[in-house]
């Protein structure tokens, strides 16, 4: 039985809280939802992926200077983190046309967009996420000018080092959507990235085939989810040895 103080349950995650004040342990769940909710799936392996290749590219942003929750892996579901408190922004960068906003401006999925654009989303499940601006997110206090230029440097970095990271082993970075928190030590604050970066929060398109490599693959009912999350950790050059067989409850231990 799980003893931990349950902080905080998501969609795909739970943070419990930590072995220290100011740490969390952030548990992956197999949980699959889309639509706010609304297509909801649970599709075994899938956290366990989502945990090994977010630590990995935490790590990675890390290592070029980019400040992250993220203290270490501690098993095959769960990662260390610190605790911040969450801006209730989903901050989206696109590189290439697709899923809303091909929608929203008539855009053909898979066209290439002039630059970058980063676009807000309020985070409120029981407004669906709408799209703001910068004028709403200081005027409802969400944010202020000087975190959104600290968010917008931040983010920008982040997709430049991931889109050449994910090039380099044949994957296109066509958006993805990350998470910010205050970190508080001392009587200073900083902005750090939270949450995670994984297939489930980015679009990844192969660059030869354009084979759907993301959570695409189960908003659109393609099927193989497991099997392109694993492909993309596979090119990452990570191991995640049966996925499928890591159980999020107790595991029954027979002996011999
Ligand atoms: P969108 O095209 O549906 O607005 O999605 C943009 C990116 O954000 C895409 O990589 C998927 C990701 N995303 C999330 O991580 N969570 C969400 O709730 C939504 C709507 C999108």
């Amino acid at each position: 039985m799980n003893r931990r103080r349950r902080v905080y349950e998501g969609k795909a995650k739970i943070l419990y809280e930590g072995p220290e004040p100011g740490t969390l342990v952030q548990h992956f769940k197999d949980d699959a939802t889309a639509f706010n909710n609304k297509k909801h799936d649970r599709i075994e392996g899938k956290g366990v992926l989502n945990n090994r290749i977010s630590e990995f590219l935490f790590q990675k942003l890390g290592d070029i200077g980019v400040p992250t929750h993220f203290i270490k892996r501690l098993n095959m579901r769960e990662q260390l983190i610190r605790e911040v408190e969450i801006i209730p922004l989903e901050v989206v960068v696109r590189n290439v046309a697709a899923g809303s906003l091909a929608t929203r401006l008539g855009l053909e999925e898979g066209t290439v967009l002039p630059r970058s654009i980063v676009e807000f989303y309020y985070k409120n499940d029981q407004l669906g996420d709408p799209l703001v601006t910068e004028e709403h997110i200081t005027a409802f206090s969400w944010s202020n000018p000087q975190e959104i230029d600290d968010i917008m440097s931040l983010v920008l970095r982040i997709n430049d080092f991931l889109s050449g990271l994910f090039l380099g082993v044949g994957i296109r970075l066509v958006d993805f959507k990350c998470e910010f928190g205050r970190l508080w030590e001392n009587d200073q604050m900083r902005i750090v990235l939270a949450d995670e970066i994984s297939p489930d929060c980015c679009r990844l398109w192969d660059v030869e085939t354009k084979n759907k490599l993301d959570k695409d693959r189960f908003r659109r009912d393609m099927g193989g989810l497991v099997e392109a999350y694993q492909e993309v950790a596979r090119r990452l050059g990570l191991h995640v040895d049966n996925p499928t067989r890591v159980r999020s409850g107790p595991v029954l231990v027979r002996s011999k």
